[in-house]
């Protein structure tokens, strides 16, 4: 059995990807807090997730997956992006999620976006890093909706269906998400590897 690291402190993102992505004969274990976070240093979604894969292989020397994401709010110039999870000074959902009501108070325009990027790497210095990216489009709710879910998703209105990420269920978010769609592309570049080459 493969073992590959999902590198990211984040469990609610854990707990998605393992219901989402099917890697041959290979287990995907959580890197949990077991070393302290990188610093995130990049000015872009792919930059910081490929700085977490990098760092991560190299502490636990095994390939590893990544993801770096975000909500991206058009009226605010894409803010909070590569922000999103400090948006408010904390890494507290709550504030964030008030901070971002607060300031669209007064916007018309609440239309935004979840992003994010997969990077997939065989070893720290691998030369041939897999990647994929993908959306998930909405706007922003007047309130907070919902249960379910993490981080933005109660505040965030699914464009097709009107409903709230954080107001569907698991399993419905999993077929829809910026991640499903992302790591289903990433799921099928690794699934060609030989990971024991
Ligand atoms: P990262 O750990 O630096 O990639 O930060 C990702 C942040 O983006 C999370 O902490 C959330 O604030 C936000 N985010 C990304 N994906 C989702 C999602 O599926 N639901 C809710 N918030 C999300």
């Amino acid at each position: 059995m493969n073992k590959i690291i999902f590198a990211s402190s984040n469990y609610n993102k854990f707990e998605e990807l393992v219901r989402i992505i099917k890697l041959k004969n290979t287990e995907i274990i959580f890197s949990d807090n077991k070393f302290e976070a990188p610093e995130e240093t990049g000015t872009t979604f792919f930059e910081n997730a490929l700085i977490k894969a990098k760092y991560y292989s190299k502490k636990f020397s095994l390939p590893v997956i990544s993801e770096d994401s975000g909500l991206c709010v058009k009226a605010l110039e894409y803010q909070p992006g590569i922000f999103s999870s400090t948006y408010s000074g904390t890494n507290n959902a709550l504030e964030n999620n008030r901070k971002l009501l607060n300031k669209l108070k007064d916007k018309k325009d609440r239309s935004c976006f979840y992003f994010c990027t997969h990077v997939f790497l065989r070893k720290f210095d691998d030369p041939f890093p897999l990647f994929s990216s993908s959306q998930w489009n909405g706007y922003i709710a007047k309130e907070s909706i919902g249960k379910n879910g993490f981080g933005y998703d109660p505040i965030f209105i699914d464009s097709k269906s009107g409903l709230s990420a954080a107001a569907i269920s698991l399993k419905k978010k999993n077929s829809i998400s910026h991640r499903f769609r992302s790591l289903k592309k990433l799921e099928k570049k690794i699934n060609k590897l030989n990971l024991n080459e």
